[in-house]
This record gives structure tokens, sequence and C-alpha cells, in this order.
């Protein structure tokens, strides 16, 4: 065998063993022999909910994200408080604005039901994820699956883990970075903020207190700005803090007209307009509103990506009966 064949071989070899190592653990079909339906229950759980109210998708696709950056996907965004223990959900970053956790308790019941002590939630909440995309934007993927659950939830963690709205690209960067993820990757998950809503405190600096020189932020549209201010009062009637869609085009739909907002200013969070401010990320906003079908193909395998995150597999962690209580 010639020597350029052997390290084509050696090559092919090194190459395949560097894509399989991500998904090494995790399978997709894990649960096709041990609880059949699994994935069935979460889709209908998901279907039945998001069918009311889009917003609780919206809610389930953050709840994964919220769970993956904090510990890994290990279900710790779900654990209630214990006395003397607040959790990840305490963190301002998710508290009160973290929704869905109601669907993930209601398939998780019925899957208890069927399979009792066999599915884990982080992996429930990763095909919950998976069908709010599908239900929202038509985007379909397969879940590798086998994770399981940590044993670890607390309030501190997600400061120190989830990036704050008033990040620059650069600062986004790094942060999905330390995650294991691309510069594209980023973008392309903040691809999200097609759906669903934020709520005014998450941006309303830009509108009333910028910095020294501008009161309003002068990367967002002035009209726009006009239409914020009239729902998110300066003085904000009395302690209520309304919600906005952080997708004015199309706030229901999980689809790039979010890169279309970016490029009319309409961008909400600092962290989305900064995309198209910086020239570190303005062509992928470009790139991403007009190639709507090769947004929708990197954001599912960026969602992939995102659920292998310091994954417990095998025989670390637990498969909690109850996804908000360890057992
Ligand atoms: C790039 C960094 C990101 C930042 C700084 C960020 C920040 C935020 C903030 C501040 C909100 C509004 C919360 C509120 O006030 O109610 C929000 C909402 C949301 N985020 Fe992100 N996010 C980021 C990335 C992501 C990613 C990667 C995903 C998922 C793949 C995601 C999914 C969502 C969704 C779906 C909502 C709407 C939730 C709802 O309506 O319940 N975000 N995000
Ligand atoms: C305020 O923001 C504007 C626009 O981003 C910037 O050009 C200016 O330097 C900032 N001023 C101060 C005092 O930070």
């Amino acid at each position: 065998m010639s020597s350029s064949l052997c390290s084509l071989v050696l090559f092919l070899f090194t190459v395949c063993g560097m894509i399989s190592v991500s998904s090494a653990t995790l399978k997709v079909g894990f649960y096709g022999a041990k609880c059949p339906e699994a994935e069935a229950i979460v889709k209908k759980a998901v279907n039945k909910a998001v069918s009311r109210n889009p917003g609780i998708g919206a809610g389930l696709i953050r709840l994964h994200f919220h769970d993956c950056f904090v510990r890994g996907c290990d279900a710790s965004v779900l654990l209630d408080s214990t006395p003397g223990n607040p959790p990840e959900k305490e963190h301002i970053a998710n508290n009160p604005s973290l929704r869905g956790f109601e669907v993930i308790d209601e398939a998780k019941s019925e899957i208890e039901a069927k399979c009792p002590q066999t599915v884990s939630c982080a992996d429930i909440l990763a095909f919950a994820a998976r069908d709010s995309a599908k239900k929202l934007g038509s985007i379909t993927y397969s879940v590798p699956a086998g994770r399981r659950d940590g044993r670890i939830s607390l309030k501190d963690d997600p400061s120190l883990h989830l990036p704050p709205s008033f990040f620059n690209a650069r600062q986004l960067q790094d942060n999905f970075a330390s995650k294991g993820l691309s510069l594209d990757e980023m973008v392309t998950l903040s691809g999200a903020h097609s759906i669903g809503g934020s709520h005014c405190s998450s941006f309303s600096t830009r509108l009333y207190s910028f910095n020294a020189t501008h009161k309003q932020d002068p990367s967002l549209d002035a009209n726009f700005a006009k239409e914020l201010k009239k729902k998110c009062p300066s003085s904000g009637v009395s302690n209520k803090d309304p919600t906005v869609a952080l997708d004015v085009i199309s706030p229901n739909r999980l689809d790039n007209k979010y890169y279309m907002d970016l490029k009319n200013h309409h961008g909400v969070l600092t962290s989305d307009q900064t995309l198209l401010t910086s020239p570190l990320t303005a062509r992928i906003v470009r790139e991403n509103a007009r190639h709507g079908s090769a947004w929708a193909h990197k954001f599912a395998s960026a969602m992939v990506k995102m659920g292998s995150i310091e994954v417990l597999t095998g025989s670390k962690g637990e498969i909690r009966k109850n996804c908000r209580v360890v057992n």
C-alpha cells in the first residue's frame, strides 16, 4: 500500500474520530427499546401547549439554552427551591421570565407512568425544544439522547455562565466559545429571538439612560424606539414589567425575519442589535437575513451542538422521578 493511501486512511480515521467525539455518548433513538413512546409523549404535550400559547414554545427553547449553558444540559434549571438552597430558577435571569415548566412536568408524569425512571428530564427538555422549533418554525432535527439529570442547582450559577443582554458581539463570542460554540453558531442561535418576548426591564436602559451623551441608544431606529417607549413607560406604571415581542415582523414564527429586524434597527436587546453594528458579525447577520433555509439548517445543527454541552451520561447523575426535585 502506498504511503499516500496510508496517510489518507489515517486522515479519514482521524477525522471520523473527531466527528464522533461530540456525539459518542448521546445517541439518536436512545429510548427506542427502553421507552419507545417517550418522544411521542413529549411532542404531544408540546403541541398541545404551543397551540394554545406560542409563547410557551419560545419558553421551552430558552429553557433548554439556560439549562445547557449552566452546568451542562442536566435539567439543573428545572429544580425547585428547597429550604436554604435557592436554585438556578431563582436567579434574576430566570425568574420570573422562564416559562414552559408545566409542559415538562406533564410529559414527565405521562412518561413515568409508562416507563418508570427511564427517561431523563434533561432529554425531555431537549426533545421539547426540538418539538417547539418544529411547531413554530417547521425546523426538524433528530435529538441525540442519553443525558442524565444533575443533582446540583445554585442560584448564583447563571451569572457566571449566561450572557447578559448588554454584552457586545466580542463578549458574546467569548461567552459562546467558552461553551464550545463558534461565532457563526452564536449568531445563528440568536435567531431564537425570532419568537417570544422580552420584559421591558431587560432593555429599558436603551430607551431612557443609554450613556452620558445619548439618552437613547442610537443603534435603535427612532420610530421603533417611540413604539417601545409607549409599551415600556420610564416611570413603570405601578411595578408592572410589560413584555414586548422580540421579532416585530413575525413574533410567533421561528424564522430568519429576526435578522431583517436587525437590518431595520429593530433589534430589541443590545445583544441583538450589536450583531449588526459589530463588523465581527454583520456579515453573518446579512447572510442569515438573505438565506432563510440555510439559516434554518444551521440553527438545527447548532441546537444539537448546544444540546451536547457538558452532558452527564452513563452512570453519572441520575434519572429524576420528578423534574423539580432530585431523587
Ligand atoms: C446571545 C446571547 C443571548 C442573550 C444575551 C439573551 C438574552 C435574552 C433576554 C434578556 C431575553 C428576554 C427575557 C425577558 O426579559 O423576558 C431573552 C428571551 C429569549 N431568548 Fe435569549 N438570549 C441569548 C441567546 C439565546 C439563545 C442561544 C436562545 C436559544 C437557542 C435564546 C432563546 C430565547 C427565547 C426563545 C426568548 C423568548 C422567551 C419567552 O418568550 O419566554 N436566547 N433572551
Ligand atoms: C455613547 O454612545 C455613543 C453611541 O454608541 C458613542 O458614540 C459615544 O461615544 C458614547 N458616549 C459615552 C460618553 O460613552
